[in-house]
């Protein structure tokens, strides 16, 4: 059983001090008991997402029943509209699991993420094209595209799908409640660009059938980055609510996109503090996303700000005194939480540089640095044992699965970067599946197989190849 005090013994540290690190260390600790009934009501809400539309775990059918195999061969593209980038790509399949990506990145603006960003997106696919004289002539076939388009969308087919809200930061008007597709072919169109998406699918769908064709056996695509997320197949048997057909009316199984970010949305089993009340009520979208708002890299930073300005406003911190840097919502980026958490130097000149440079705080003291990375710690400590929860639940959907070996393809930031998070999921995952089942579990950084993905999406449903 692990116990949250003794791991927060700050040196140097005033008895007043040390009670409250203690304090914030206790409010952030989530206990083994806690985890079990987490698990426990996750595992109900997948059920009850299954039954019915419009529930907590939305379970969104994917209408893709196949499973890649590796041998799949041939140059085929992906559009992949993230958080932060966006990314247009050819991807070649050589057949053997490898592939040959010709990537292209644009960041997502400020003025994009709020303002038309399907014009953005089109304006960047037409320019993708023409830098590699690939634009179609007024009477060439359209190209076919897989389309990664990784927010909550209440998919109807592979290619038709409304927003229900946006998530992980963007804000672009008119676009909830219409058709992604269509809106994506509409400034398309405009520009008479000639590409047709032939496949719609979640990034975590995405990752799921990329990671499948690299590393054959992979059970789950799950990302843990800006934002947070997972799918699995799932026996049709098993999806009450859904009664479309399929391509394959022969298939027994098809991928979910489960959209976890929004378990728990009034905060009834997860162990949210008052720093986490605070992000939520302050956030673009309250109430909305809370798991996600515990556990992904757009939120840590922010839980960390507020948890050291409580302690700021006692006067047990910086001597009482914050920045207009660190007064303004979102301005610790959760980068320099790893960068923090990851400083092994004696003075802790990291943390240091990132107090001081980057929010513009005046000169601290080396306790002030040991407790700021302290808190850091512990953010990013549940944010890794509560990760686990969506893994261990998923993966008891379907146990069969278990009995031999998986793998579990896992991208983004989180898994990535942040100190320890690995080693954290695996240790919970072992508290809470069998010695049996734990041993058959590998997870894996699945980079860019959210893009193989969409690529493999292009591949099975677009007739045109490249
Ligand atoms: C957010 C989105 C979800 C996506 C996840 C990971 O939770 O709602 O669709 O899969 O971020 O990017």
């Amino acid at each position: 059983m692990l116990s949250p005090n003794s791991s927060y013994r700050i040196d140097g540290a005033t008895p007043e001090q040390q009670a409250l690190v203690d304090e914030l260390a206790s409010s952030f600790f989530v206990s083994d008991e806690k985890i079990a009934s987490i698990i426990e009501t996750f595992r109900q809400r997948m059920r009850e997402g299954l039954q019915a539309d419009g529930l907590e775990l939305k379970m969104i059918p994917a209408f893709i029943p196949h499973r890649p195999t590796g041998r799949e061969s041939g140059s085929f593209f992906a559009i992949d509209l993230g958080g932060t980038n966006l990314r247009i790509l050819r991807v070649t399949l050589k057949g053997n699991s490898q592939v040959d990506i010709e990537p292209q990145k644009y960041t997502l603006s400020e003025e994009a993420k709020s303002g038309p960003l399907f014009d953005f997106v089109a304006e960047k696919i037409g320019a993708f094209l023409d830098e590699r004289g690939l634009l179609p002539a007024k009477d060439d076939p359209p190209i076919p595209m897989g389309f990664t388009f990784s927010y909550p969308v209440n998919q109807t087919s592979l290619t038709a799908g409304t927003l229900m809200h946006w998530t992980k930061g963007i804000t672009a008007p008119n676009c909830v409640g219409r058709d992604v597709v269509r809106l994506l072919h509409d400034s398309l169109l405009r520009r008479h660009i000639k590409v047709n998406i032939v496949a719609m699918l979640n990034d975590t769908v995405s990752t799921l059938l990329g990671s499948a064709y690299m590393h054959p056996g992979t059970q789950m695509g799950v990302i843990f980055g800006t934002g947070t997320n997972a799918a699995y197949y799932e026996r049709l048997d098993q999806i009450p609510k859904f009664c479309a057909p399929l391509d394959d009316p022969a298939a027994s199984e098809m991928i979910l996109n489960i959209e976890w970010g929004g378990f728990d949305t009034r905060y009834s089993v997860l162990p949210a503090t008052m720093h986490d009340i605070k992000l939520n009520r302050k956030s673009p979208n309250p109430f909305q996303q809370a798991y996600e708002k515990m556990i992904s890299g757009l939120y840590l930073g922010e839980i960390v700000r507020n948890a050291a300005l409580y302690m700021v406003d006692q006067r047990l911190l910086f001597n009482g005194r914050s920045s207009s840097i660190l007064n303004e919502m979102w301005s610790i980026d959760t980068m320099y939480l790893t960068e923090a958490i990851s400083d092994s130097s004696s003075d802790l000149s990291i943390v240091k540089d990132i107090l001081e440079k980057t929010l513009g705080l005046d000169p601290t003291s080396l306790l002030d640095r040991r407790i700021f990375r302290a808190i850091a710690i512990m953010v990013g400590e549940r944010a890794s044992r509560l990760s686990s929860v969506g893994l261990v639940s998923t993966l008891l959907q379907r146990p069969e699965l278990l009995e031999k070996h998986l793998i579990v393809g896992i991208d983004g930031s989180m898994y990535e970067f942040l100190p320890q998070f690995e080693e954290r999921v695996y240790d919970t995952l072992r508290r809470f599946l069998s010695p049996d089942q734990f041993k058959n579990i590998r997870l894996i950084l699945a980079k860019d197989c959210s893009s193989v993905g969409s690529a493999i999406a292009a591949m099975f449903y677009g007739s045109t190849r490249k």
